[in-house]
């Protein structure tokens, strides 16, 4: 596996493949790598010729409070991982090499003002701004033909789709599933931070998620009212505060009157200080 840290070496690396005709992967992540980044790691593997992973915490994405300092890091095993996993080339720039006039003081930035504006993006602004513009940089830098993202962050990869389409990047993006714990939690490279309790309450979220499939199921479509039980639910575990639960248009994002078509059923819950995220989608006929 080669690893660097530079533009022109990576650039140049990749783009050498592309000439070739080989199939060029890409997966953006943040580093501290668990089963859910490995499982699209598994993926590219099968599909390209040649595999590139980038691991940079990408301070832009973080608010002031939204724990860029306390994020969890795990280099040395990271490589490891990815070594193991057959990947070609490990992309590992430093926060200078990326921002070199420093992370605010950026002059040219990428925003998607239309889906970026609700869910997560409403209770951490300016946090897809971050994600566009590193992307746009990551995916300007590697040029791959396919990106892989994760279904766990939905908003950000209808966001990425939308992001390579506006701006003509020619590179396909590929969505895979959520990847769980044992008891459902959906993995996270923030799961560590839940211990004891705090880790048992974690399971409310998917907890939330299956009492509305189960609704929807028994042809509940009135979303308050799934939205409501959903509240409770998480309401009655200790250490939970709701941060956000919506039932939107899979596509739009956009709230809905009547449970009807692809809907996403999302929310985003504190435990403690831990903020976690969660989704299904429901293919509703009637
Ligand atoms: P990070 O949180 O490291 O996630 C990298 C990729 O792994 C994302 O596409 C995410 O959706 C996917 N992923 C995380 N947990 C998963 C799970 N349990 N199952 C399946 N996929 C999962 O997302 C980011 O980094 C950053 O915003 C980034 C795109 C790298 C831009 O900085």
């Amino acid at each position: 596996m080669i690893i660097t840290g530079s533009i022109e070496k990576a650039r140049m690396i990749s783009c050498k493949r592309a000439k070739l005709g080989k199939a060029v992967g890409f997966i953006p992540t943040m580093g501290a790598l668990h089963k859910g980044h490995l499982s699209l790691v598994k993926k590219a593997r099968k599909e390209c010729d040649f595999l590139m992973v980038s691991i940079f915490i990408n301070p832009t994405q973080f608010g002031s409070k939204g724990g860029y300092k306390g994020y969890p890091r795990s280099l040395a095993k990271d490589k490891k991982q990815l070594k193991e996993e057959g990947v070609d080339l490990l992309f590992l720039p430093k926060e200078s090499t990326m921002y070199p006039l420093g992370k605010e003081r950026a002059s040219v930035c990428v925003c998607e003002n239309n889906l970026s504006k609700t869910l997560c993006g409403e209770s951490r602004p300016g946090h897809f701004k971050g994600v566009c513009t590193i992307l746009t940089k990551l995916f300007n830098i590697l040029r791959p033909n396919i990106a892989y993202f994760g279904q766990k962050d939905y908003q950000q990869a209808l966001i990425v789709k939308k992001l390579v389409k506006d701006l003509n990047f020619s590179t396909k993006i590929r969505v895979l599933p959520i990847i769980r714990e044992e008891d459902n939690l959906a993995m996270s490279s923030r799961n560590i931070y839940l211990k004891g309790l705090a880790r048992k309450s974690s399971r409310c979220l998917y907890q939330a998620l299956e009492l509305a499939k189960k609704l929807i199921k028994s042809r509940e479509r009135d979303p308050k009212r799934v939205i409501n039980q959903m509240k409770q639910l998480v309401k009655s575990g200790e250490l939970a505060k709701i941060d956000y639960i919506e039932i939107v248009d899979a596509s739009s994002l956009k709230k809905l009157k009547w449970i009807k078509g692809k809907v996403l059923i999302v929310l985003a819950v504190y435990i403690k200080k831990v903020r976690l995220i969660d989704n299904i989608i429901l293919n509703v006929k009637k």
